[in-house]
């Protein structure tokens, strides 16, 4: 059995980890032919909308799976009509486009920040006037850690904004004073049965994810996140590695995004759980009983963002698992992460401290 992932960067390249134990093989497209993936499988290179690269990879495996939401959803219709093509077209179609998300959500009574889409300066002054300041300017479509957005905290940082973003469909939010930010990850298969991830506390620091802390034991938001992650997936008939980002207000979540991969608040699960999003993604689009969700311990995940911190430093510190993704550093950039695992919350901070010291506040 060999699966295709459309994208090769990390969270491809750990996909494909996880599957080498189930004898699961495994081919990449990517526009990178150096891409993080390139060290564990080949990579089929070419434009993700090309479709002579999407026929070349889906000519040479059994079944298709992506990786990042900007796959455009053409190619993935491409690639559906002649291998089953996993998690479905209609959910990346609406995690591409935060309007059609946030409309989603709110069908199926899952609580969201107020919102107005924006194609026009006149507009933008209209729905700055109706949700009122601080609001948050977003592009609709393509962005990613934190890019395409601009919070507008008063009247006079409303033209700025306009310039910087006013190009491309918008969308504006109110700015949720949130209490702490939280995601569920869980997978449901292609036979229909369903598993989450225990709640965890992501802090982010100018839009990037830095530390996930996991697990968060809340048992009435944990059941609350649960209940919206059922309600979208039977929405799509869901099948692999579902995410929902939640802002907490006052105790009550409020739906951020979704999105329809494995996801980087959900790395703590390679070491920190009984069976990794990664396995589980694969047993999920494959039809395979899902694994066990139920943490193993208190674990923290660190993000690497822009610098590697030296190796053999952050291997000194007992109880981490380093997983650097071999990208080049550039500013901003995801290039690997540092696992803590521990038996108790307590230890697990003391070493998540150590972990925060290698790198920049
Ligand atoms: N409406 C909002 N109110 C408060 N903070 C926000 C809001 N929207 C985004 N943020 C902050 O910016 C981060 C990134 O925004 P998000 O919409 O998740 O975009 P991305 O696709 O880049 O992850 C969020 O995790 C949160 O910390
Ligand atoms: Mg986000």
């Amino acid at each position: 059995m060999r699966i295709g992932i459309i994208g090769a960067g990390q969270l491809g390249q750990m996909l494909a980890l996880a599957g080498f134990p189930l004898a699961l093989g495994f081919r990449f497209l990517d526009s990178s032919p150096d891409a993080p993936g390139a060290r564990v499988a080949p990579i089929v290179t070419g434009a993700f909308d090309d479709l002579a690269s999407l026929r070349a990879l889906a000519a040479e495996v059994d079944l298709v799976t992506y990786e990042f939401e900007n796959v455009p959803v053409s190619a993935l219709q491409e690639m559906a009509a002649t291998r089953p093509c996993f998690p479905p077209v209609e959910a990346l179609r609406v995690s591409q486009d935060r309007v059609l998300e946030k409309e989603l959500f709110g069908r199926l009574g899952i609580p969201t920040p107020p919102f107005r889409t924006v194609d026009s300066r006149v507009e933008l002054e209209a729905a700055v006037a109706a949700i009122g300041l601080p609001c948050v300017l977003k592009t609709r479509r393509l962005g990613y850690d934190g890019r395409g957005q601009r919070v507008l905290r008063r009247r006079a940082d409303v033209a700025a904004a306009w310039e910087a973003l006013g190009a491309a469909p918008l969308i504006l939010e109110g700015f949720v004073a949130f209490d702490r930010e939280v995601s569920i990850v869980g997978a449901r298969s292609t036979t229909g049965e369903t598993r989450a991830y225990p709640i965890v506390t992501n802090t982010h620091r100018a839009g990037i994810l830095r530390v996930t802390v996991a697990p968060t034991r809340d048992a009435r938001l944990q059941r609350a996140a649960e209940d919206h992650l059922r309600r979208v997936m039977d929405h799509f008939g869901y099948v692999g590695v579902l995410t929902l980002e939640f802002f907490v207000e006052r105790g009550r979540l409020v739906a951020n995004e979704m999105a329809p991969r494995v996801h980087n608040s959900g790395h703590w699960s390679i070491e920190g759980a009984v069976t990794s999003q990664f396995e589980n993604h694969l047993r999920a689009i494959l039809g395979l009983p899902l694994g066990d969700t139920s943490p193993v311990g208190h674990s923290a995940m660190v993000n690497f963002i822009g610098t590697m911190p030296e190796r053999g430093r952050v291997l000194a510190i007992p109880g981490v698992h380093l997983h650097d993704y071999g990208k080049a550093p550039r500013p901003g950039r995801k290039l690997g992460h540092g696992t803590v695992v521990a038996r108790t919350a307590a230890e697990r901070d003391a070493v998540l401290r150590r972990l925060l010291r290698l790198i920049p506040r």
